[in-house]
């Protein structure tokens, strides 16, 4: 009996100081003087808490993985909104984890920003930790905002913050300080923005129109609250009424979320929130962005509805609404404003690892762009994910009827530089040997051509002699997905390839399907090759893509 107890002693005392250093905070209070607080990373610790607190700005409470010997990677905090101001960290972990922790004009570890050995070189990724779907997407003034779901304290998700980005051309991005930050209504989980002109919200001051933002605040239940900028999307400000849409009872679920906004209708028109709940897409209205009222619900999708309206093949006589889901599915229809009535579907245009895309508010063209979150991993790096390239979406008339295309923009041409082209027919040897000229596996690759293959065949594209792309027609199957050409034998078919270093985006058909996946390239040498039997391309071509940083 006493040995038992001895040994329940000695596992109380080696488990103890967790618990312990969890009742008793320590607190650090200094006077902010640099910009960034440097945060040594160790993946596989527990989690602490850590509260930053200063007079006026609301108490930030994150998780953070201080290591405690040699960190993993260093990760920072912009303190920006603190300069001059006393700053109180309480931190609930290990108290000799403070003493790591320290505060700087610089980032440990910024001189190599963008120079990492597998930093994605045609996709956009964060500086350090994670991130994963794109948020609040809409152009202001010449600048494309892409905001996106980002943990800053560490490689995996937590902490959800909406991270942010800008580019004036879709390809090249900087990325900014982060602009949403945990509150008491919970993490900052996904949502959408948009320009309000006629300032409906009365959030607009002379001759600036408000971006407005919806997003998520997820705790025990969802909510959806709202925010503004006035400053062309750097800083947010929450509103203060906050939550606008408080539904799980009625919902009868506590997945309520990923609210996407759009205008519907002209200059007497109305603001639309789409939101996911429990089973599909509901509709809610309202006049200013503040008030809004449930009007209906479609089944079938699961997280980050869309709705948008395209032309049938670029005519503007017949349009047509879309809705869609996370993973891609989605149906093609009617929208009276209230109520998406359901045509035809359910469909998918991509699949592999994009999930959760979205597309821009407010384009100056009119395009509908989409940028998808890419799950794609960088072996060994500070940061974690990717967002896919930006693509066009159409409505096209295929011999199934209208289905949506999803095809890279056109701005991403401008990173193309042609090596070879082949207007003619050449067998897997011929372009072989062509490829093998492109060997290093930091350059971006871009491949075009069209297949043809006899009946009894199939086609396989590879990496370092690894399958990661097939086809065969007897089974119709594209990387076990069932897609039906648009030619109707099956045996030929438009496809293109953008390579990057851990990443691979294929479009088949111009856009009618595509798949991305992830590539475990060797680190000193990359070989993309195809093999088939009896199977050619026609007109290749191969460019190497510029890398945006
Ligand atoms: C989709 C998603 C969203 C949610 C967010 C949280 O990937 O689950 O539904 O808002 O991620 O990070």
């Amino acid at each position: 009996m006493k040995t038992r107890l001895f040994t329940a002693l000695i596992l109380a005392a080696i488990i103890a100081p967790a618990s312990l250093f969890a009742q008793t905070p320590v607190e650090k209070e200094f006077k902010v003087k640099q910009r960034y607080l440097n945060i040594p990373v160790y993946d596989d610790r527990p989690s602490a808490r850590l509260l930053f607190t200063t007079k006026g700005v609301d108490t930030l409470d994150v998780d953070v993985w201080i290591a405690q010997g040699e960190p993993m990677y260093w990760v920072y905090k912009d303190l920006t909104p603190y300069m001059g101001k006393k700053l109180k960290l309480t931190y609930f972990g290990d108290p000799a984890d403070m003493d790591k922790l320290f505060v700087a004009d610089t980032i440990m570890g910024q001189s190599t920003f963008y120079k990492e050995a597998k930093r994605p070189q045609f996709h956009f990724t964060t500086i350090r930790g994670w991130n994963n779907d794109p948020n609040g997407m809409v152009y202001y003034n010449g600048e494309y905002h892409l905001y996106y779901q980002h943990n800053p304290y560490k490689r995996y998700w937590g902490n959800m913050h909406w991270g942010h980005a800008v580019s004036r051309d879709l390809v090249h991005w900087e990325e900014f300080d982060d602009v949403l930050f945990p509150d008491n209504l919970g993490t900052m989980f996904s949502g959408s923005a948009v320009v309000d002109k006629n300032n409906t919200s009365g959030w607009g001051k002379k001759g600036v129109a408000p971006i407005v933002y919806a997003y998520t605040a997820h705790a025990q239940w969802q909510t959806q609250c709202m925010a503004y900028s006035l400053d062309g999307g750097r800083t947010l400000v929450k509103y203060e009424n906050n939550p606008v849409v408080n539904s799980h009872e009625a919902a009868g679920s506590h997945e309520t979320r990923d609210p996407r906004l759009l205008w519907y209708g002209g200059e007497d028109g109305h603001w639309v929130m789409v939101l996911f709940e429990k089973d599909g897409n509901s509709i809610y209205t309202s006049n200013d962005l503040k008030n809004w009222t449930y009007k209906s619900h479609v089944p079938g999708f699961d997280e980050c509805p869309d709705l948008f309206c395209l032309p049938v093949d670029g005519n503007p006589a017949n349009k047509k609404w879309v809705t869609l889901g996370a993973a891609g599915i989605y149906m093609i229809g009617d929208f009276d404003g209230e109520r998406f009535t359901p045509e035809a579907g359910r469909y998918q245009y991509m699949t592999g690892v994009p999930y959760a895309a979205q597309t821009f508010s407010d384009t100056p063209d009119g395009r509908c762009i989409q940028i998808a979150w890419g799950r794609v991993s960088h072996a060994g790096m500070p940061f974690n994910s990717q967002m896919q390239l930006p693509t066009e979406l159409t409505l096209r008339t295929t011999r199934h009827g209208v289905r949506l295309a999803s095809n890279p923009v056109k701005e991403v041409e401008s990173l193309l530089h042609r090596q070879f082209t082949a207007p003619g027919v050449m067998n897997a040897d011929d372009v072989n040997k062509v490829l093998a000229k492109f060997t290093d596996p930091d350059q971006g690759l871009h491949i075009k051509a069209t297949v043809k293959l006899d009946a009894s065949c199939w086609v396989a594209f590879k990496m370092n002699g690894k399958e990661f792309f097939e086809y065969s027609p007897s089974f119709g199957l594209f990387n076990g997905a069932f897609y039906s050409t648009e030619d109707i034998t099956g045996l030929s078919f438009p496809i293109e390839f953008y390579i990057d270093r851990t990443g691979v985006e294929v479009f088949v058909d111009n856009g009618l399907y595509s798949w991305s996946g992830q590539l475990n390239c060797a680190s000193d040498s990359r070989l993309f090759s195809f093999e088939g039997w009896a199977a050619t391309l026609y007109e290749v071509v191969i460019d190497t893509v510029e890398s945006i940083w």
